[in-house]
C-alpha cells in the first residue's frame, strides 16, 4: 500500500483567517515542530498582499527563519508573479500557485478570473524555468462555490488540462467552503487519474459541512495518496464566505493509521504540537482526537 504524503497547511490556510496576528518568532518555532513529526511537506505562509492577507506580512521572515530539516519540502502559497519572485529568492521547494474555478470566487479572492490567472501563470512558469522549484497549482472551489454553486466537472477538467499544458508539475482538488461529498469526490477523482496517470494529484478538503474525513477516504479509495490537513482543523478562506476550518491533520492521520494505512507522521509527536495550538491561537480548536485521544486510549471502569 502506497504511504500517504500529508501536506501541512495550518501555518498558511489556518493562521491566515485567524482574528490576531501570530508573532512571526512564534509561527517559526510552531513550522519547525511540525517538521519534526514526519510530515511529508509543510504550507508555510503565503506571499500574497499584505493588504489582502495581512495574517501572513512576514512571508520572507518566516521562510528564512525556519529550520529546513531533509525530507520536508517548504510550498508556500503564490498568486501573482511578484508572489512567485519573493518566494524564489527566499529558496523555496515548492510554489504552489492559486486560482479559483469559479469567475466570482476568483474575483472576490484574487481579483482575477480564472482565464486572468491562467494569463499570469504562464509568465510564472517562465520565471522558475532555470530553478529547480515544483510547481504545483491549487484549484479552489473545485466542488463549488459559494456564490455561484455548482462548479461543472467539464470545467475543472479544462482548467487542470489549461494548467498542465503550461508545465503545471501538480494539481490540488481544494473544495474551499467544504461544499463536496463523498460521491462526487470519487468521480472527480476517477476522472482526473484516469486522464493524467502520471501527475500528482492532491485533495485539499474543509470540514465546514462535516463531509471532510469522509471526502478524503472516499478520494484515497480511487488510490489519491496526497492530502492537505490542518492541524486542530483551523482554516479558512477569509473571502469566501462560511468558510470554516480544513480537514484536521491529527484526525486524518489517526483515520489512517487504525486503518493500517501509513502516514509516515508520529501521530504522538503531532498530538503533542496540537495541544499547543490553544495557546498559539487563543482560542480552542475542532480538532477531535487531541481531545479524546487515540482510540487505544482505555478508561478505567466506573466504581460502584
Ligand atoms: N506580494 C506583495 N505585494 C503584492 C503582491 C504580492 N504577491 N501582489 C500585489 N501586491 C501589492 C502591490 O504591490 C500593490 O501594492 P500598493 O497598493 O502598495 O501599490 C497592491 O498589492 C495591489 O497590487 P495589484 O497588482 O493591483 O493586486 P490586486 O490588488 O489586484 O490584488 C492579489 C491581487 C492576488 C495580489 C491579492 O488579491 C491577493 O494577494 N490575494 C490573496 C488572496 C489569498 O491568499 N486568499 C486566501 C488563499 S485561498
Ligand atoms: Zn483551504
Amino acid at each position: 500500500m502506497t504511504r500517504l504524503q500529508i501536506n501541512e497547511v495550518a501555518p498558511r490556510d489556518g493562521l491566515q483567517i485567524e482574528a490576531d496576528f501570530v508573532p512571526t518568532e512564534a509561527k517559526i518555532a510552531f513550522i519547525d515542530a511540525l517538521s519534526a513529526t514526519g510530515l511529508a511537506r509543510i504550507e508555510a505562509t503565503s506571499f500574497t498582499s499584505p493588504k489582502a492577507i495581512p495574517n501572513l506580512r512576514d512571508a520572507e521572515e518566516v521562510v528564512r527563519g525556519i529550520r529546513r530539516r531533509p525530507g520536508v519540502d517548504i510550498t508556500v502559497l503564490v498568486p501573482n508573479l511578484r508572489g512567485c519572485e519573493r518566494a524564489l529568492a527566499c529558496g523555496v521547494d515548492e510554489i504552489n500557485l492559486v486560482m479559483s474555478a469559479s469567475d466570482s470566487h476568483g474575483l472576490a479572492n484574487l481579483r482575477m478570473t480564472p482565464k486572468q490567472s491562467l494569463e499570469r501563470f504562464t509568465e510564472i512558469l517562465a520565471a522558475t524555468q532555470d530553478d529547480r522549484v515544483f510547481v504545483n497549482a491549487s484549484l479552489s472551489t473545485a466542488f463549488g462555490c459559494p456564490f455561484e454553486g455548482e462548479v461543472p466537472e467539464s470545467r475543472v477538467i479544462e482548467l487542470v488540462e489549461r494548467l498542465l499544458e503550461r508545465g503545471v508539475q501538480g494539481v490540488t482538488l481544494c473544495d474551499t467552503t467544504g461544499m463536496a461529498n463523498p460521491g462526487q469526490v470519487a468521480r472527480l477523482c476517477e476522472a482526473v487519474q484516469e486522464r493524467w496517470p502520471a501527475t500528482p494529484f492532491t485533495l485539499h478538503f474543509h470540514n465546514t459541512r462535516g463531509m471532510g474525513l469522509a471526502n478524503a477516504l472516499a478520494a484515497w479509495q480511487t488510490g489519491i495518496t496526497r492530502f492537505d490537513a490542518s492541524l486542530g482543523g483551523l482554516g479558512g478562506c477569509p473571502y469566501a464566505p462560511g468558510a470554516t476550518g480544513n480537514v484536521c491533520t491529527e484526525d486524518l492521520v489517526h483515520m489512517f493509521e487504525q486503518m493500517g494505512v501509513e502516514t509516515g507522521v508520529d501521530l504522538d509527536a503531532l498530538l503533542a504540537v496540537s495541544a499547543g495550538l490553544p495557546e498559539l491561537v487563543g482560542h480552542d480548536t475542532p480538532g477531535q482526537v487531541v481531545k479524546a485521544g487515540k482510540a487505544d486510549r482505555r478508561y478505567p471502569m466506573p466504581k460502584r
